[in-house]
C-alpha cells in the first residue's frame, strides 16, 4: 500500500518523508488555504521534498476550464496529479486529461458508483472521502470495500485513494480491503509509529542492558 501525507505544511511533510514511509502527497484547497503561502510557493516546496505523485486541485466547475487549468497544474512537474471534483464537467475534464496523459485524481468521492464512473473516465486514482461519510453515519470503509471489488473485477487501472482518513484503524482496514493508497493527516501517521508495549519494551531492554558487564 502506499502512503500519502495530506497536508500542504511542509514542515509536517519533511518530518515524516525522513521517516522514508512517504510516497506522495495530497493536498485541497482547504489545506493550501491553511499553510497562508502562494499555491505556487507551497507546491514548489512539496515537489522539493517528496518524490512522487503531488497532488493539486483545480477550481473552476466547467470541464473547459477545468481542462485549460489542469494543463497548467500538470505542466509545473511530471510529478503532479491534477485533483477534479465528481461532477458531471469534472468527468468530462477527466477524460479529455486522462487522453492527453495528465494523470487525473478524482476527488469528492462518497459512492463506489462515483467511483466506478471516475475510472471509465480514465481516472489514476479516485478519492472517497470516509471520514466524512463516518461524520455523517454512513460507514465509509464499506464504500473501498465496493470500490475495490469492483476495480478487481474488471481490471481497471484505476487506483483507490482512500481520503478524509481519522484516525490508524482507518488505514489498517483499507490495507486490509487491498486499497492502493491511504493518504493520511499527519497526526494518524505519527499514530501509526507508536505502540505503548514498544516503548515499554524498549525501556526495559536499555535498563536491562546497563547490568550487563562490560
Ligand atoms: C484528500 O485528498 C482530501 O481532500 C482530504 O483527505 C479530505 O479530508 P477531510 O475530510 O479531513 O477534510
Amino acid at each position: 500500500m502506499q502512503l500519502f501525507v495530506d497536508t500542504a505544511d511542509i514542515s509536517e511533510i519533511r518530518k515524516l518523508a525522513e521517516l522514508g514511509i512517504v510516497d506522495g502527497v495530497t493536498t485541497n484547497p482547504s489545506l493550501v488555504a491553511k499553510t497562508g503561502k502562494k499555491f505556487r510557493q507551497v507546491v514548489d516546496e512539496i515537489l522539493a521534498v517528496v518524490d512522487g505523485p503531488i497532488s493539486t486541485e483545480v477550481i473552476s466547475v466547467k470541464a473547459e476550464e477545468m481542462v485549460k487549468e489542469g494543463k497548467e497544474l500538470a505542466a509545473i512537474h511530471p510529478n503532479i496529479v491534477v485533483k477534479v471534483p465528481m461532477i458531471a464537467e469534472g468527468l468530462k475534464a477527466c477524460r479529455i486529461l486522462s487522453e492527453e496523459g495528465v494523470q487525473v485524481n478524482m476527488t469528492l468521492v462518497f459512492a463506489a458508483n462515483q467511483a466506478l464512473l471516475c475510472a471509465k473516465a480514465g481516472a489514476a486514482y479516485v478519492s472517497p472521502f470516509i471520514g466524512r461519510l463516518d461524520d455523517i453515519h454512513h460507514t465509509g470503509m464499506e464504500v473501498i470495500e465496493d470500490i475495490v471489488a469492483i476495480f478487481d473485477n474488471y481490471d481497471f487501472d484505476t487506483e483507490c485513494l482512500v481520503a478524509s482518513i481519522r484516525n490508524p484503524l482507518h488505514v489498517q482496514e483499507a490495507a486490509v480491503l487491498g486499497a492502493h493508497v491511504a493518504t493520511c493527516p499527519p497526526s494518524v501517521l505519527w499514530q501509526m509509529v507508536k505502540h505503548p508495549l514498544t516503548d515499554l519494551g524498549l525501556e526495559r531492554f536499555l535498563k536491562d542492558w546497563e547490568s550487563v558487564p562490560r
